[in-house]
């Protein structure tokens, strides 16, 4: 993946460091059940390299139950002060445990404490019960290190395709597109706006 993950450091260092765009790592996650029905939302991309792009969540979520299901996932950037938007496709695996719990350790005590609050997408009858289940793990585990809750993981997309897209004038945009052949071989095409 060496040509189009220079390409993609290159645009995504270029996002980090440009003042309008309060959350450049935030993608949009396309992922769907078994019979085809999609859905999306977005996270945030924790880490990248040749194996894949990186996001945490709850197990207990709704699109990780979508993973375990059907392992086919899309990811979306659109950085627009750069007029810039960038696609993955792939499968998606599990990290390992020892990168979920250095990227856990990383994170807010408060957020940490949220990890283990909350039952993410499952139904909730009132913020009140959602509250006293933040107390109740602040009680928990006050003056302690928090571990990570074996419901909260992350997720890699390794990627087939990268597609990537620059804005010019009068919608006449370039596109290119890499796809990732049986040998294992990154390819490159050009695609019409
Ligand atoms: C800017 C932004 C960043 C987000 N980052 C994450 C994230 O990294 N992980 C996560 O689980 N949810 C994140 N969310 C919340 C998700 O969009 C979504 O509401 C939640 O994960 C439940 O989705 P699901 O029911 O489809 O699984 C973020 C939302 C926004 C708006």
């Amino acid at each position: 993946m060496q040509r189009p993950l220079e390409t993609f450091t290159q645009w995504f260092d270029e996002a980090k460091a440009h003042d309008g765009i309060k959350e450049p790592t935030a993608m949009s996650l396309a992922t769907a059940t078994p019979e085809g029905m999609p859905s999306n939302r977005i996270v945030l991309l924790k880490h990248f390299d040749a194996d894949g792009f990186c996001f945490y969540t709850n197990h207990t979520s709704r699109k990780s139950a979508e993973i375990k299901t059907n392992s086919m996932a899309a990811l979306c950037f659109y950085w627009m002060p750069l007029d810039k938007q960038i696609r993955i496709e792939g499968r998606v695996e599990k990290v390992q445990d020892h990168e979920a719990d250095s990227y856990f350790a990383s994170r807010m005590r408060t957020s940490q404490i949220g990890a283990w609050a909350s039952l993410q997408s499952q139904p909730l009858d009132s913020r009140e019960t959602f509250e006293a289940r933040i107390a109740q793990m602040e009680a928990k585990y006050e003056g302690q290190p928090i571990p990570r809750p074996p419901h909260w993981h992350g997720w890699r997309v390794i990627a087939h395709s990268i597609e990537f897209w620059v804005q010019r004038d009068y919608r006449l945009h370039d596109r290119w597109v890499w796809h990732c052949n049986s040998k294992g071989v990154w390819e490159q095409s050009l695609l019409y706006p």
